[in-house]
């Protein structure tokens, strides 16, 4: 049998998930003009599973999928340490594109804000935020987004892209682990 013990509670299920992705895709698709690009900008690697689902909603088809690796999570921890390390990424022209940064979860949102200074800097036309969880209670920076899937409370979940020590992005659900059984 399939070892489910660490679940304590499933916060946000799979289906409210795909349900956000839809809505999501159709904001953007109305945000932007037909004409204008749109880059989705998947912050790795707990944003894999957010975009490859909410690239199945789009009507048109000609959105661009981009990557960077953004961290500021180390090992085994559930604490921010407060550096982010942006690397790996596959943009490599910034200046006067749409970019819709993909994020799995909003914290402190220094990773955001680090993301954000970046591309601002490297001359972005448009930067819209997208996270699939916000957790504002948490935040020590002044930061936003455009647009949230789920307000959750101060507690550490996992799944769907979530991990603790790289584990668990592959449950189809968010949850609230118990600690001790990860
Ligand atoms: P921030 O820079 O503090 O906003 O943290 C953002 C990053 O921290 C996310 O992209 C996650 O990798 C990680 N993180 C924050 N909260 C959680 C959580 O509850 N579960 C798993 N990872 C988390
Ligand atoms: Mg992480």
């Amino acid at each position: 049998m399939t070892k489910r013990d660490f679940i304590k509670e499933v916060l946000v299920t799979h289906e409210e998930i795909v349900a956000f992705c839809k809505t999501l895709a159709s904001n953007l698709e109305s945000t932007f003009d037909e004409k204008d690009e749109i880059v989705l900008l998947c912050v790795l690697k707990g944003s894999l599973p957010f975009m490859a689902e909410l690239l199945k909603h789009f009507t048109r088809s000609d959105i661009v999928c981009e990557f960077l690796r953004a961290s500021s999570y180390e090992g085994q921890s559930t604490e921010s340490k407060g550096i982010v390390d942006i690397s790996c990424n596959t943009l490599d022209v910034i200046e006067g594109r749409n970019i819709v940064i993909l994020e799995d979860i909003l914290d402190t949102g220094r990773t955001l804000q680090a993301v954000r200074d970046y591309l601002a800097a490297k001359g972005a036309k448009t930067i819209k935020i997208a996270t699939l969880v916000d957790k504002p209670e948490r935040r020590v920076v002044n930061i936003k987004a455009d647009y949230i899937g789920f307000t959750i409370p101060d507690h550490f979940v996992v799944g769907f892209g979530l991990d603790f020590d790289e584990k668990y992005r592959n449950l189809q659900d968010i949850i609230i682990p118990y600690p001790e059984k990860l």
